[in-house]
């Protein structure tokens, strides 16, 4: 399969459109941006950490039974996925206070919860990705209520199958962000990555954190955080 034009540039990731109307190729950045592309740096090697881990994970998670737009990874930076319209929607997942939860709420970081949270926020970067409530996603027709109701169902999945999962390999699971899209014949899959630009891993023993958190923050050892987490999730394959 090879690429054709190309459909999109994000800040992490090109979308190509292939000769097969239903598939797309994703390849993977060593980009990073934070803030709302505010914050811009390279981080050499994520392109390949990204697109390996979101892979063996979406495998994972199709396992576990998600539908995920997950095809065929063709290269170190190059994978074949369904073709979905996003759906608008950040799915955040937490397990324990972190990020702009913190911040919002005045705690601290590291508090673990009872049971886990989600939230949502508007994907528009014009607007700042606001959060935003069921009903007013429902409102604003960025998804069903049915679409909504099967996509915390899916998001609280994930959750227990990668906090298992990343607790098997010495690593705390605080939270995530995921994006489902929706396929030509409407169903709901998830989509985008799931890396450590989109989650936060805590080391067990440490707490060191082993996330993109490193550079938003400039804690430095930016590239050896992302070698880390990739070293411990390629041991166990
Ligand atoms: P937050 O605490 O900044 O809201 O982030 C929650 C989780 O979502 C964290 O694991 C990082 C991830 N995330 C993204 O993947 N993309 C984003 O644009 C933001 C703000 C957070």
């Amino acid at each position: 399969m090879e690429k054709a034009a190309q459909l999109y540039e994000g800040k992490a990731k090109k979308v190509f459109a292939t000769n097969d109307p239903d598939l797309c190729i994703v390849s993977y950045k060593d980009d990073a941006t934070a803030f709302n592309g505010l914050k811009k740096g390279t981080i050499v090697g994520k392109g390949v950490v990204n697109n390996r881990m979101t892979n063996m994970m979406m495998r994972l998670l199709e396992k576990k039974g998600v539908p995920t737009h997950f095809v065929e990874e063709l290269s170190e930076r190059d994978t074949v996925v369904k073709k979905v319209s996003i759906v608008p929607l950040e799915v955040i997942i937490r397990n324990v206070s972190a990020g702009s939860f913190a911040k919002r709420y005045g705690v601290e970081e590291g508090i673990v919860f009872d049971e886990p949270t989600i939230e949502f926020s508007y994907k528009n970067d014009d607007l700042g990705d606001p959060l935003i409530n069921d009903y007013h996603a429902i409102a604003l027709k960025l998804a069903t209520k049915d679409e909504i109701e099967l996509i915390k169902k899916y998001a609280f999945k994930v959750n227990d199958a990668l906090k298992e999962y990343f607790l098997s390999l010495g690593v705390k699971l605080i939270d995530f962000k995921l994006e489902f899209g929706k396929t030509s014949d409407g169903a709901i899959v998830l989509a985008d990555e799931i890396s450590p630009d989109t989650c936060r891993f805590w080391d067990v023993k440490t707490n060191e954190k082993l996330d993109k958190d490193r550079f938003r923050r400039d804690l430095g050892g930016v590239e050896d955080a992302y070698k880390e987490i990739f070293a411990r999730v390629t041991k166990g394959e």
